[in-house]
C-alpha cells in the first residue's frame, strides 16, 4: 500500500523541515480548496511548484474546487503526475476529464461520504484512479468516518467486473492504527498522522 502525505496537515512554521519529512511518503498529496466547494481555503499552483522544487516528490493534486475545470491547467506543473477533482463539483465530468488526460496526466475522480459508488459506474472506466473520502472534505485532523470503508470493497469488486486498473485511494483520518481496515486499497493519503507522529 503506497503511503502520500497531505502536505496540508505540515507545520508550514517550519516548512523546510517539514517538506523533508514529506520526502519519506511515496508521493506527495496536495489539497486545494476554494472556500466554496469546501468551507476551507488551502495552496495554489505557486506553492505545489515550490513543493516539488524542495522535495523533487512526485505530486498529486486533489482539486477540493467548485469549478475544477477553470482552474486545472494552472495545476499542469513539473512534478505533477495526477489531477483528482471532485463527482460533486460543477463542472462536467467527461470533459474535464479529457482536459486533464490531454495533458499526459493521469487523472482521479474523488467521492465525498455522501456519494455512492453506484453513481459512477458510466464514468469509472475513464479515470485512473478513485478517491474515496473518509471524512467531508475540507480540513486536515478530522476522525475517519468508518461507515464509508465499504466502498473500498464495492470499488474492488466493481473493478474486477469490468476489467478496469483504477487505482484506489483512501483519504481522510488514515493513521497507522486504522491501516488494517483499509483492505482493498492500494494507496492512502496520510495528513495528520503522518506529520504530528513523533513531534514534542
Ligand atoms: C481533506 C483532505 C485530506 C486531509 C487528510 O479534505 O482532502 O487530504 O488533508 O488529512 P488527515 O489525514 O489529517 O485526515
Ligand atoms: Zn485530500
Amino acid at each position: 500500500m503506497r503511503i502520500a502525505p497531505s502536505i496540508i496537515a505540515a507545520d508550514w512554521s517550519r516548512c523546510y523541515e517539514e517538506l523533508e519529512r514529506a520526502k519519506g511518503g511515496d508521493f506527495i498529496h496536495v489539497d486545494v480548496m476554494d472556500g466554496h466547494f469546501v468551507p476551507n481555503l488551502t495552496l495554489g499552483p505557486d506553492i505545489t511548484s515550490a513543493i516539488h522544487t524542495r522535495t523533487g516528490k512526485p505530486l498529486d493534486i486533489h482539486l477540493m474546487l467548485q469549478h475544477p475545470d477553470k482552474y486545472i491547467s494552472r495545476f499542469f506543473l513539473e512534478g505533477v503526475f495526477r489531477i483528482t477533482f471532485h463527482y460533486e463539483s460543477s463542472s462536467l465530468l467527461r470533459p474535464t476529464i479529457h482536459h486533464i488526460k490531454e495533458a499526459g496526466l493521469k487523472v482521479g475522480l474523488a467521492i465525498s461520504p455522501d456519494t455512492p459508488v453506484k453513481r459512477l459506474l458510466k464514468i469509472v472506466e475513464e479515470v485512473d484512479q478513485i478517491l474515496v473520502m473518509t471524512v467531508y472534505p475540507g480540513f486536515s485532523g478530522q476522525r475517519m468516518l468508518t461507515w464509508v470503508l465499504p466502498k473500498i470493497g464495492e470499488l474492488v469488486q466493481i473493478r474486477r467486473s469490468l476489467d478496469l486498473s483504477f487505482t484506489i485511494t483512501v483519504d481522510g483520518g488514515v493513521k497507522p492504527t486504522n491501516l488494517h481496515l483499509l483492505e482493498g486499497a492500494d494507496e492512502v493519503v496520510m495528513g495528520s498522522a503522518f506529520f504530528k507522529a513523533g513531534r514534542l
